[in-house]
């Protein structure tokens, strides 16, 4: 990157990179910073160089100006830094998940507790983490089937946890076209990297690191390009959480898998019938509920994921909102209601995709 200088501010007469800007600031003040922040730095720097030239009616040398800077404005720039990542936070889609979402979540429910225990209290617990030398895992995957619930958790962590949430799509890196998506993807990682108290989530995980046995020469850089990113993560003193989910763990690169990269893979599969209570519970809370037999319900879901349970209660509530148009009178849902949608549904989890996943949970799972 090169510096550059408005218009109306004080004539700079080098240009120089960020790389030429952090080196100048460390060789005169022993301060790092990052190229892209040093850069803009450099700039403040030379308009205080002149400020302070004019102040003192004689021409004050670079450094002096720079430790100047650098000691009298440690505030601001910490409120700068500060301000430059709620620029980024902006720029990327940040959003913040309240904490009930966790409450939704049945605590029997794969993998509640296993999160709580490996993840959640690690983090909120620093002194004791320390105490133990426990080091929180930053890089996790989560995979399963299709609508298990697995964005549902990671929104359920960054709500509980009180961090930003930033969703990184194939897509969003693919807006420059598919060969700019390597760059594209170092980028976004990068500066995703310098923010604090942010779980940044890859869903689709497989588009981005597929087997590079069976991949084209593209996806091979792409993958090549997360086997490098990943384990920066880990290096980092700030606040962060990387989750990357998958329906096709398989598909995943062998050396993405590998211990050294991600520090959990966690499945996530079907319910229990107390799991699928707490969802319907949660979900009949919120229609025109009449006389209900709960445990028709409980039983009758017995291969639904929480996309199906979802996706049944909309089905019912439009009915029972259709009916009262058409009636003109207070129509509640009833068991009946639900049989009916439900003879009409295909639910998620066939014998086949049961047996798979737990293939799969025997094979990739670590925790
Ligand atoms: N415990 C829960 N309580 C209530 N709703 C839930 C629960 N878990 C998941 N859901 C809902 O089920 C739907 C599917 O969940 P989610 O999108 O998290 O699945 P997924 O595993 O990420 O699916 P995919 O693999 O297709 O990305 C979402 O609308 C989510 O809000
Ligand atoms: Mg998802």
């Amino acid at each position: 990157m090169r510096c550059q200088v408005s218009e109306n501010s004080v004539k700079i007469e080098e240009s120089l990179s960020g790389e030429e800007c952090s080196s100048k600031i460390f060789e005169m003040s022993g301060a790092k910073f990052e190229p892209e922040v040093a850069c803009e730095l450099w700039e403040k720097i030379q308009q205080h160089k002149w400020l302070l030239s004019e102040r003192l009616s004689r021409d004050v040398g670079a450094r002096t100006a720079c430790i100047d800077f650098l000691e009298n404005m440690d505030q601001a720039v910490d409120e700068y830094l500060s301000y430059k990542r709620k620029d980024v936070l902006n720029e990327m889609g940040a959003q913040t998940f309240s904490r009930d979402i966790w409450d939704t979540i049945s605590d029997s429910q794969p993998p509640k507790q296993l999160v709580n225990r490996r993840i959640i209290l690690p983090l909120t617990m620093e002194d004791l983490s320390r105490k133990h030398g426990v080091n929180p895992p930053r890089t996790i995957i989560f995979f399963g089937p299709p609508g298990t619930g697995k964005t549902h958790f990671v929104r359920a962590i960054a709500g509980v946890l009180s961090w930003w949430f930033i969703e990184i799509s194939p897509s969003m890196l693919m807006e420059d076209g598919a060969d700019k998506l390597g760059a594209n993807l170092r980028r976004t990682l990068e500066k995703v990297r310098k923010l604090q108290d942010v779980v940044i989530f890859i869903d689709e995980f497989e588009e981005l690191a597929y087997c590079r046995d069976e991949a084209d020469r593209l996806d091979k850089c792409i993958t090549n390009e997360f086997l490098k990113q990943v384990p920066l993560f880990k290096n980092q003193s700030n606040r962060l959480l990387l989750v990357c989910a998958t329906n096709y763990i398989r598909h995943l690169d062998p050396a993405l898998l590998r211990p050294g990269r991600f520090d959990c893979i966690i499945p996530v599969g079907g319910l229990s019938a107390d799991e699928r209570k707490t969802i319907l519970d949660y979900y009949l809370s919120r229609i025109n509920v009449g006389q209900i037999d709960f445990n028709i319900l409980v039983a009758q879901t017995a291969r639904f994921t929480p996309a199906d349970i979802q996706y049944l209660f909309e089905q019912v509530a439009q009915l029972a909102f259709d009916r009262e148009v058409a009636q003109g009178k207070d129509c509640k849902v009833n068991t009946e209601d639900f049989l009916n949608v439900m003879a009409r549904m295909h639910p998620t989890l066939t014998d086949e995709i049961i047996e798979e996943f737990e293939k799969d949970s025997l094979t990739y799972s670590r925790v």
